[in-house]
């Protein structure tokens, strides 16, 4: 925690040399097992020698420790929140029920605890958990709150690759915080402490052989460009969700907010050699946070240029080589896992997703708010409804002049093309987060399955924190059309049909009742969205809800003489 500045002058004014201290990588605690406990907390840190800082973290002052999961396991997580501000914590990537993701909806409050459990249902990767309460996620992240999630499978298991946690497996979560001041400063632009695992001019000794690096960033805005200063050839084994059919030799890997990649090194035969982990800033195109210029309109904001990191190659992890452990991993597998990638041909659903400045003009287009589909989020409005089992295009167009990383709740994705062209190979894996450049548009490909709630929605968001908390983010659910409505001829039964309805007019009939009856169509929020009363009759009465988004609602009918009791039942409006 310790770094110390020192200037040594030489005796010519001309030539001043300065050193910075180094301070040793920490190395989050890992913590595992089937019932895994999270305290949610204050603390304060030591960013700089002698400035305590005000943070938030897990079961310590900052970040938390690394949760192992096994494939196929039970997890029971008890999230306890002693912090002041209402809270919740999801777990990014992970492919868990809406009600388990921590999304927005899902509150913890002061002083209480929530505890979701699942079955880990991921390949091996490494993963994320973060806060997630609307407007705030940015203010606890960026204070510290978030850990990295580490999931093993059989597949990963049979690959003689580095897994000694801390000794060749290395976690790195990636920052670069806005302190001002002594305080965690938001939306200054100012993002200029560079931290790795929390720790400024972060060093550590890695032995001389293949070594694992599980690289996270997790930055409130800026995008990393990953490379060696000594100009090495790595390879990239995992995207966000997977490995990858076979490790990617790269000299510069690309890292946006919420992305994950792990990387190998091989060390052999280098021991007593010191090189950096750097960041590329200078070599990042024009129009991503943390390049040069973010506007090609001459707005980008004055702080933009204060800020000294962007544009400029800087420093992320100081790495000396030491001597190799006593079972060194000392070759770098020829092929990983099998990557099966969803077919175009299977996809009956494309949705378009477009970027807009909510505030047009250069500012806004640049410092937003930025809107998606026309629209700022709002906790009450589903913006798409997914059938399950479904395979759907997913078409994201960035009319802005910043590139945006775009996120999504549930599931994992391919990435069909940025731009009409095909990724690079080490971004054709299973991914949760893509980048979309500036004035940019990126289609991808992906299933929803296992998991339907006609009430708890799940997320799709950009993943720089400022725009996400600002409204940059929509919700949907996956319904299952088979478990809404009631099949006709069951006893408490309220038949409708068609469901989905595809032209936004609905026929029910409750059986066995005739007479007066109210119907309310209630929203996925419980909001009454419309009403009246009719006559029921055996063929059924058909009413026209054309004019409701698309969407999964309750349709209710209440006892007025027709009825001796209240009936109820889903259906999914997708015209
Ligand atoms: Cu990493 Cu919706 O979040
Ligand atoms: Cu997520
Ligand atoms: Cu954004």
């Amino acid at each position: 925690m310790r770094s110390v500045l020192l200037s040594i002058s030489t005796i010519s004014s001309l030539c001043t040399v300065t050193l910075r201290a180094q301070n040793d990588l920490p190395i989050p605690p890992l913590i595992s097992g089937s019932n895994i406990d999270l305290q949610l907390q204050e603390g304060s840190w030591e960013f700089h020698p002698g400035e305590l800082i005000e943070t938030y973290g897990y079961n310590g002052d900052l970040l938390g420790p690394t949760i192992v999961l096994d494939q196929g396991q039970e997890v029971t997580l008890n999230v306890t929140n002693t912090m002041p501000d209402l809270t919740t914590t999801h777990w990014h990537g992970l492919h868990v029920a809406p009600e388990h993701d921590g999304g927005p909806h899902s509150l913890i409050m002061p002083g209480t605890t929530w505890s979701p459990s699942f079955t880990v249902l991921d390949k091996a990767s490494t993963y994320w958990y973060h806060p997630h309460a609307h407007g705030l996620t940015d203010y606890q992240v960026t204070k510290g709150a978030a850990g990295m999630i580490i999931v093993r499978d059989a597949e990963e298991a049979a690959l003689d690759l580095p897994r000694t946690y801390g000794v060749d497996d290395i976690p790195l979560i990636l920052q670069t915080k806005p302190i001002v001041d002594g305080q965690i400063m938001l939306h200054t632009g100012l993002d200029t402490v560079v931290v790795t695992n929390g720790v400024r001019e972060a060093q550590v000794t890695l032995p001389a052989q293949i070594v694992r690096l599980r690289c996270l960033n997790g930055s409130n805005e800026r995008t990393f460009l990953l490379g060696f200063s000594n100009g090495m050839v790595f390879r990239t084994i995992a995207t966000d969700g997977g490995l990858l059919a076979a490790p990617v030799p790269l000299t510069r890997q690309f890292l946006t907010n919420g992305e994950r990649a792990e990387v190998l090194l091989d060390l052999g035969g280098m021991e007593g050699q010191v090189f950096e982990l750097m960041s590329y800033g200078s070599e990042l195109p024009n129009g991503t946070m943390g390049s040069a210029d973010v506007s090609m309109m001459g707005a980008t904001p004055d702080a933009y240029y204060e800020n000294g990191l962007n544009g400029s190659d800087f420093r992320v992890l100081r790495i000396t080589v030491g001597p190799p452990t006593a079972a060194p991993v000392t070759t770098i597998p020829a092929a990983l896992a099998l990557v099966e990638p969803y077919e175009e041909a299977d996809a009956t659903v494309t949705r378009q997703f477009v970027f807009t400045p909510e505030v047009m003009g250069p500012v806004g287009m640049v410092e937003g708010p930025i809107m998606i589909n026309g629209a700022l989020f709002e906790m009450d409005v589903i913006n798409e409804t997914v059938l399950l089992g479904s395979t759907e295009i997913w078409t994201i167009t960035n009319n802005t002049a910043v590139g945006h990383p775009f996120h999504i709740h549930d599931i994992q994705f391919h990435v069909l093309d940025r731009n009409g062209q095909p990724v690079p190979p080490q971004e054709q894996g299973r991914k949760d987060v893509v980048f979309v450049p500036a004035n940019g548009t990126v289609r991808v490909i992906t299933r929803f399955d296992d998991f339907a709630d006609p009430d708890v929605p799940y997320m799709y968001h950009c993943h720089i924190l400022m725009h996400e908390d600002e409204g940059m983010m929509g919700q949907f659910l996956v319904v299952d059309p088979n478990a809404i409505g009631e099949p006709s001829g069951a006893g408490n039964t309220l038949y409708i049909a068609p469901n989905p309805s595809s032209d936004g007019s609905v026929l029910f009939r409750a059986a066995g009742a005739e007479g007066a009856a109210e119907w309310v169509v209630l929203d996925a929020t419980g909001r009454t969205v419309a009403r009246s009363t009719t006559f029921l009759t055996a063929p059924g009465t058909t009413i026209d809800l054309s004019f409701l988004a698309n969407g999964a609602y309750t349709l209710r009918l209440h006892p007025r003489s027709g009825l001796a009791r209240t009936y109820q039942a889903r259906f999914i409006l997708q015209h």
